[in-house]
């Protein structure tokens, strides 16, 4: 059997949204997207949502909108893709690393408040894996301070933090729908905001930073007028093929997130007896979006002083699964142990010891809406035959 990590999930719905802007050859930015940004902006109950090419550029024109500067220090955890931290070295800014909590893999708020500094001008939470950050007591923070709160939600479609979606309570939210994500546009990403002004700045520059955009120029009067460019843009503007894609994906994000769920409360069930793995958590008041099923491998309690044993041990594991056919992951790398951040900020592992212990001991399970139970089955048995060399 052969059991990928995931695999987006795509039915006739799909297949058909996408010959729409076939047919009427309407294929940038145009009506599917203004639908797709709808049913997300319902969905999260945001006030706007604003299409983006990907994550990376959401989360670049967010900062460009909160006018990050060359100087400017903006706060990130160091265990997230490294986009999170390149868009930050893209505007000259300097990315300030807080350590997570390896409970969520989140940032741990109980560090932030010691790495503001006078240049700190925006925190950065992600909420990895399908888990939001705690929003509440990021956003007392930042109140405290006269900062802003930029939520790297890349994963978190789906996922709920005291009755609000991610990405709502921050000032900025940006997601990616990138194929390993709940719902996919193949690349493409999102912004929500609930302020008019962010709104209006980022739908400028996400079109070069026309005032107005080609879909409500088509729509007024006096089309052939070319609106004003007062600010320099960008072209980040989503395909009206992946808006109609995104859109399809929208009506059946329910019923993924459920399968999701499902087969995530399954896992945790079927491996609560396996001393050395621990299953993925979710705090009181959380609801799970579940991206990824991201475990813990944990034979002993890790350190840094047992860590690189620990992990060619997590390493043997992933190749005896992958030997099986099933596909495994690391959860996502420690950024501040990447060769461009290490080097130019000269960090070591033990700066930021619990994302470097998650870079080394996670281990992402599979996990799609459309796995089935014998796939679930085979990864499950396949785990608990196996002894852990250590
Ligand atoms: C936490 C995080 N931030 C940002 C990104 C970048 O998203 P995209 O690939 O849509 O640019 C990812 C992608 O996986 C991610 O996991």
């Amino acid at each position: 059997m052969k059991i990928p990590i995931s695999k987006p999930f795509f039915g006739e719905e799909e297949k058909k949204a996408i010959q729409e802007p076939l047919e009427t050859g309407w294929v940038v930015q145009g009506p599917k997207v203004n639908e797709f940004e709808g049913l997300f902006a319902e969905y999260t109950r945001s006030s706007y949502a604003l299409a983006t090419t990907s994550c990376t550029t959401a989360l670049h024109l967010a900062l460009i909108a909160l006018d990050v500067q060359p100087g400017d220090e903006v706060i990130i955890p160091p265990f997230t893709w490294v986009a999170t931290a390149n868009v930050v070295e893209m505007l000259g800014a300097q990315p300030v690393f807080v350590d997570i909590e390896l409970d969520t893999f989140n940032i741990d708020v109980s560090k932030i408040e010691a790495s503001i500094t006078p240049r700190t001008k925006v925190i950065v939470p992600v909420s990895l894996f399908g888990v939001s950050a705690p929003m509440r007591p990021i956003m007392d923070i930042a109140k405290k301070y006269h900062l802003v709160v930029v939520e790297d939600d890349a994963c978190a479609t789906g996922a709920w933090y005291q009755g609000h979606h991610a990405g709502t309570l921050a000032d900025i939210g940006c997601f990616s729908f990138h194929p390993r994500k709940a719902i996919t546009t193949g690349e493409g990403g999102m912004v929500v905001t609930n302020s008019t002004e962010l709104a209006e700045k980022i739908r400028s520059l996400r079109d070069h930073g026309a005032s107005k955009s080609d879909l409500a120029r088509h729509l007024g009067s006096r089309s052939y007028l070319l609106p004003e460019f007062n600010v320099v843009g960008y072209n980040y503007r989503m395909t009206d093929f992946q808006g109609a894609i995104g859109a399809a994906q929208m009506h059946r994000l329910k019923w993924i997130l459920e399968q999701r769920s499902r087969i995530a409360s399954r896992y945790d069930r079927e491996l609560s007896d396996l001393k050395w793995l621990r299953t993925p958590m979710t705090p009181k008041g959380y609801q799970h979006g579940y991206q990824s099923y991201v475990c813990l491998f944990r034979p002993e309690e890790p350190s840094l002083e047992n860590v690189e044993r620990l992990s060619n041990s997590r390493n043997a594991l992933m190749d005896n699964l992958e030997s099986s056919g099933i596909a495994t992951r690391p959860g996502t790398h420690a950024v501040h142990m990447l060769g461009y951040y290490k080097e130019k900020y000269s960090i070591s592992p033990s700066d930021f010891p619990n994302a470097y212990l998650a870079d080394h001991l996670t281990i992402t399970l599979p996990l799609y809406a459309q796995m089935s139970e014998d796939e679930q089955d085979y990864v499950i048995e396949r785990l608990k035959s196996y002894i852990p060399q250590v």
